[in-house]
């Protein structure tokens, strides 16, 4: 393995740690308790890990290590082999999943190590596009209409034509009414960044733009996602208190109104895996039928530029 790539033999070990985490969250669909389906995919998620040959260290996880006793920051894991970066989100829609709502997923990327932003428990201010447009079309100091505008103007087309994909939520009036301000159209989600983000890169989805503060480990992954199917994504870290800011210090993070491209998140070829819990625009849920557990998966490679979807299915 070269310093900056990871060996391919690894992508489809990564995808049996997000297989086992759906499945174990898939038990606790719709029974309303958050922490127990989290919990589900945390424990099934850490026993894959450590079954594999890699020299593994969490640099996104579940928290720092006094209030996350497994897949902390830092925590190591595995038998020992290439040592990798690892960012991962073992039930990514906790919400989604003890609501039974679409989109849960399990996700994690793996990086070669010292090479993903080991990015604080905070919030972070994003916006994301898909592949095919100028290099630096977006900025997030432009306002959330220029940025529609611009995109609108690269793709010859007009600011009604675009959708904006956004997370529902209080604090993001102001994005939506500069969004409808110009006419375009804001897709409303009720959880689930990292899948916003991604369907901006899949003409499918018909989403063209992902704006708003969503989780900074969030926005890692979805990075590492983008890194392999393409698409801009620019991100500036959200400091609510003192404890916030102590935690990016803690983390080597000087500036901390910096801005950050996908290649400053993301600096090196990159392993995104993702298992649907429930059914999404990305992917499809777990189910049982006739004694068998099926999955759905999508597996990236950044290096080689492969996007595999992978369908499991397992005797009970
Ligand atoms: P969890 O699965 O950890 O609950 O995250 C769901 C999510 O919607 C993320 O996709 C998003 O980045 C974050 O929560 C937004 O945070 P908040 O719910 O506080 O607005």
């Amino acid at each position: 393995m070269s310093s900056d790539t990871l060996d391919r033999g690894l992508v489809l070990d990564a995808v049996r740690v997000t297989e086992a985490a759906a499945i174990a969250s898939w038990a606790l669909v719709g029974r309303g308790d958050e922490m127990a389906a989290d919990q589900a995919a945390v424990d099934a998620m850490r026993n894959a890990l450590n079954d594999l040959q890699i020299e593994g260290v969490i640099v996104i996880g579940e928290g720092e290590r006094d209030e996350a006793p497994m897949l902390y920051i830092g925590e190591t894991v595995g038998k020992g082999g290439p040592r990798v970066d690892i960012a991962l989100d073992p039930l990514e829609g906790t919400s989604l999943t003890a609501k039974a709502q679409a989109n849960a997923l399990a996700v994690m990327a793996w990086a070669p190590a010292g090479t993903l932003l080991n990015a604080p428990d905070t919030y972070m201010d994003k916006i994301a596009c898909g592949p095919g447009y100028p290099a630096g079309i977006l900025d997030l100091d432009r306002s959330p209409a220029d940025n529609v505008l611009a995109l609108a103007a690269a793709k010859g087309t007009t600011a009604d034509q675009i959708t904006v994909c956004v997370l529902d939520r209080p604090r993001h009036a102001e994005i939506i009414a500069s969004l409808r301000s110009v006419g375009a159209r804001v897709s409303l989600i009720p959880d689930g960044d990292v899948a916003g983000v991604i369907n901006t890169a899949d003409p499918e989805t018909g989403i063209d733009l992902y704006i708003g503060a969503g989780g900074a480990p969030e926005g890692v992954l979805a990075c590492a996602a983008l890194k392999c199917v393409g698409g801009q994504f620019q991100g500036r870290l959200l400091f609510r208190n003192a404890d916030e800011r102590a935690r990016a210090a803690r983390l080597g993070i000087t500036d901390l109104d910096r801005k950050y491209d996908l290649d400053e998140i993301v600096r090196a070829d990159a392993i995104f895996v993702a298992t649907g819990v429930t059914k999404g625009a990305l992917l499809d849920g777990v189910t049982y039928r006739n004694g068998f557990v099926h999955t759905h998966s999508l597996v990236m490679n950044s290096h080689s530029h492969t996007v595999r979807e992978v369908r499991m299915k397992r005797a009970l």
